[in-house]
């Protein structure tokens, strides 16, 4: 059974909330944020309304909003497939969580020490790792991808792998380019050199089962407004790491995993929210989920839902992108950067570069603006992703960022008006 878009999409306020004109505006934002299904926002309002305390107080609010957290670290752990709901650090970004996790890392460096980042990675997956090299005398060994194909270049990757390595960190699937990465066979390269796997999954999160355990990486981090749900993102962490790295906190604070990662009061109703956004993905997998059951031997109840949730929602998206990208070929003077061969298909999220010859994409992206197409313009932080395809400076490209509840004939709507334009 293929999921009903329309059952979906009208459980998204956002979505169904015509402009003036009375038009529906389309969203092809969504690797920048996604829209929320009601229940998120009024998993919101019932943290304000039934349990707004802080941690550890002796009194109901304060121990229900605590009892909420740790539910939510269950249902985060049966989404990554994680051991332990001990292994699921909650923070505000990921950007955060990542600066948090290299200068902890960085502590148990010595100068020599070898990091390995890859041009394919949205820059919080760089940077960091930048600057602990330039604090600490690291060297860093930069992995590159195919500019034609939008493939890792898994024999640069493996020659940056030296017995020097400390650090592999590499995207799951590409914000930019849209490719999916083997992460699993990268795990198994950095292990052999005893390094870390740090795998940033923020754009895989939203289209793509997810098991930590299977990749066998030592980290991965998503954020929840990428997959239908508020501004807080997920630090997985394998346990015996979260425990012995040199976490900074404060000397009060709890010093075992999770909670020695998580510095100050969070913003709790986020937290009681995300577990409503991924409730909504279970839900999804316990109704269309069932033809993809087979794929996941050993999952049951929760944990197989989820599986067979995003299998679910991949197979639409699968279907979308091809005749978004079918559609975009037949446009006079359009190019796509990234995977354009249908046989690689499933090597991407339905995440797709563009710019129209002779037009800037800032431009394009207000023209289509005008007709209520919402994409995004410029380097979306994929700053070595530009640099590499030389757009950097030039306005970057367009991009068109599908999710499960997309339609057809909102591709058309885009499509139409990229041909007028
Ligand atoms: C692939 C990727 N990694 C990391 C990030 C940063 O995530 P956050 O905004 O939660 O810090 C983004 C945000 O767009 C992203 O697309």
């Amino acid at each position: 059974m293929t999921i009903d878009v329309p059952a979906l999409r009208s459980q998204f306020p956002a979505l169904n909330r015509p402009v003036e004109s009375g038009v529906l505006p389309v969203h092809f934002d969504n690797p920048a944020g996604t829209q929320v299904p009601r229940r998120v926002i009024d998993a919101v309002a019932e943290y304000y309304t039934t349990m707004n305390a802080n941690h550890g107080g002796a009194f109901p609010t304060s121990q229900r909003s605590d009892a909420a957290e740790t539910t939510t670290r269950q249902i985060a752990a049966d989404f990554l497939n994680a051991a332990r709901w001990e292994e699921i650090v909650l923070g505000p970004n990921m950007t955060t969580l990542n600066f948090s996790l290299s200068r902890a890392i960085a502590r148990t460096l010595r100068p020599g020490d070898e990091l390995v980042v890859t041009r394919m990675d949205h820059d919080a997956n760089i940077s960091p790792w930048l600057r602990i090299a330039q604090d600490g005398g690291l060297t860093v060994r930069w992995a590159d991808f195919d500019v034609e194909t939008g493939l890792l270049d898994m024999a640069s990757l493996k020659a940056a792998i030296t017995p020097r390595t400390r650090v592999v960190a590499t995207v799951h699937a590409s914000n930019a380019l849209g490719t999916i990465n083997p992460v699993g066979e990268i795990a198994r390269l950095a292990h052999s050199v005893g390094a870390y796997h740090v795998v940033d999954a923020v754009q895989s999160a939203p289209h793509l089962p997810l098991d930590v355990q299977a990749i066998g990486c030592d980290f991965l981090l998503c954020s929840g407004y990428k997959f239908f749900g508020p501004h807080v993102s997920i630090l997985y962490g394998r346990y015996e790491h979260l425990a012995a790295l040199p976490a900074y906190k404060v000397r009060p604070a709890d010093d075992t995993p999770p909670h020695r990662w998580e510095t100050g009061t969070p913003c709790y109703e986020t937290w009681y929210a995300l577990g409503a956004a991924l409730d909504y993905l279970a839900e999804i997998g316990g109704r269309y989920g069932q033809a993809y059951e087979s794929q996941f031997p050993g999952f049951t109840g929760r944990r197989l839902q989820f599986k067979t949730a995003m299998a679910a929602l991949g197979a639409y998206e699968q279907e979308l992108v091809a005749y978004l990208i079918e559609g975009l070929k037949q446009i006079a003077g359009l190019r796509i950067y990234g995977i354009t061969d249908p046989a690689l298909y499933t090597q991407r999220v339905p995440t797709v570069i563009c710019n129209l010859e002779g037009r800037d994409p800032r431009g394009v992206a207000e023209a289509l603006a005008a007709r209520h197409i919402y994409v995004w313009d410029g380097n979306y932080y994929a700053l070595a992703v530009m640099e590499r395809l030389g757009l950097e400076g030039h306005g970057g490209a367009l991009r068109i960022g599908l999710a499960h509840y997309n339609t057809r004939e909102e591709v058309d709507r885009l499509l139409n008006a990229l041909a007028d334009l």
